[in-house]
């Protein structure tokens, strides 16, 4: 950056100078002329002060110029890396002609869902089958790399499938406009976006005619209310760049809040736990668990800690369903989830600890 800066500082000081030096000696030469005339009596004295001022403003004309061609240079630049993501291919083929929305998004319905990301040479998700109804919640768990996020994108329309559909309500969601499909499918992302603003502005930015209680409210269902309420400046603290001045709990927290306070009718949470050290991250599943009690809720996530709470648990590995059914039958059985669960908990004093 420093060395960016001096060049440019180099480009202007020299056009600058080279500017004031041409000025000066256009001056000079008509000063000379000037001075050459009146002395001939081809020129009255008191016109010789026009002619010696007149290039001083002529050159006023030009003197933005160097830095003019500054400017031009950086303007080339950031149209370069605009046109770099307008050129980018688009993951997804919005409809020509949307299909009307649905007046639910329930049923929500996955079926064969198959997804390979561009330039790649295997699928990340295949034959992935899941059905929400009102009021479902279901766990997506499964290691590193199984497909989670996959998923997530493709609910959220930010990726199209390869096989397979979604249908909201009976309709396809490929035939929906993208934005209509993400008023009903809402995301609380793995590494959710705070904005170098507020507490309040980066709740409003979920729904514009909020109301105060209508903040404290979803602050509270996330458990943050009290924090908010201990600090001298409320709702108007200012969370830093990236949520900076906030502890990753709180993060996360303030994501969530964000999340309920859009009120969604599908909300998938992406592993709002996944940065957090064990205790925080439990903490804030079981609250988060605890919120969304009733609320169609697609839950990632790679701890098995409360699970039982949900309806349906899905162990996705390598893009494939490998287990699926309720948290309490799959930990009770040998197999990819039970695997999970020991590993967990570790070993505690050389024995695991049998399932609850
Ligand atoms: N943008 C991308 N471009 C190409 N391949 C990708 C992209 N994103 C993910 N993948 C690949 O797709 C597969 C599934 O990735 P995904 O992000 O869905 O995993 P995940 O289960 O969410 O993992 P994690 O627990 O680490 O978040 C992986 O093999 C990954 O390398
Ligand atoms: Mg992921």
């Amino acid at each position: 950056l420093t060395a960016i800066a001096s060049r440019g500082a180099a480009a202007t000081a020299l056009g600058g100078g080279l500017s004031a030096l041409i000025c000066g000696l256009t001056v000079a030469a008509a000063a000379y002329a000037g001075v050459g005339a009146v002395h001939d009596g081809r020129l009255e004295g008191v016109a010789l002060a026009v002619v010696v001022l007149t290039p001083l403003a002529a050159f006023e004309a030009v003197a933005g110029l160097p830095l003019a061609v500054q400017y031009r240079q950086r303007a080339a630049r950031s149209a370069e890396r605009v046109c770099e993501v307008l050129d980018a291919p688009v993951p997804v083929r919005e409809p020509a002609h949307p299909a009307a929305a649905p007046e639910t998004p329930f049923p929500l319905e996955v079926r064969g869902l198959s997804a390979r990301y561009a330039g790649q040479e295997r699928d990340a998700l295949t034959g992935v089958d899941l059905t929400l109804t009102a009021g479902k919640r279901v766990a997506v768990v499964g290691p590193s790399g199984a497909g989670k996020t996959t998923l997530a994108q493709i609910l959220l329309r930010f990726l199209d499938a390869r096989e397979g559909d979604v249908r909201l309500g009976g309709t396809d969601a490929a035939a929906l406009d993208g934005d209509t499909v993400r008023r009903f499918v809402g995301l609380c992302a793995q590494d959710a976006h705070l904005f170098d603003s507020s507490v309040r502005e980066n709740l409003a930015l979920a729904r514009r005619d909020t109301t105060d209680d209508d903040l404290r409210d979803a602050l509270r269902r996330a458990r943050l209310l009290d924090w908010v309420d201990g600090l001298p400046a409320g709702l108007d603290t200012l969370v830093g760049e990236h949520g900076a001045r906030l502890s990753g709990g709180q993060r996360q927290r303030l994501a969530l809040a964000r999340a309920l306070l859009a009120d969604f009718p599908v909300l998938v949470l992406d592993e709002p736990a996944e940065h957090l050290d064990l205790p925080t991250a439990d903490a804030l599943t079981a609250d988060l668990l605890a919120v969304t009690e009733g609320r169609t809720t697609l839950l990632i996530t790679h701890r098995l800690q409360g699970l039982d709470a949900v309806d349906e648990v899905i162990v996705l590995d390598g893009g494939r369903v490998v287990q699926r059914g309720p948290y309490a039958d799959l930990v009770a059985v040998e197999g990819p989830l039970r695997r999970m669960w020991e590993r967990e908990r570790g070993p505690v004093g050389g024995l695991v600890e049998q399932p609850a």
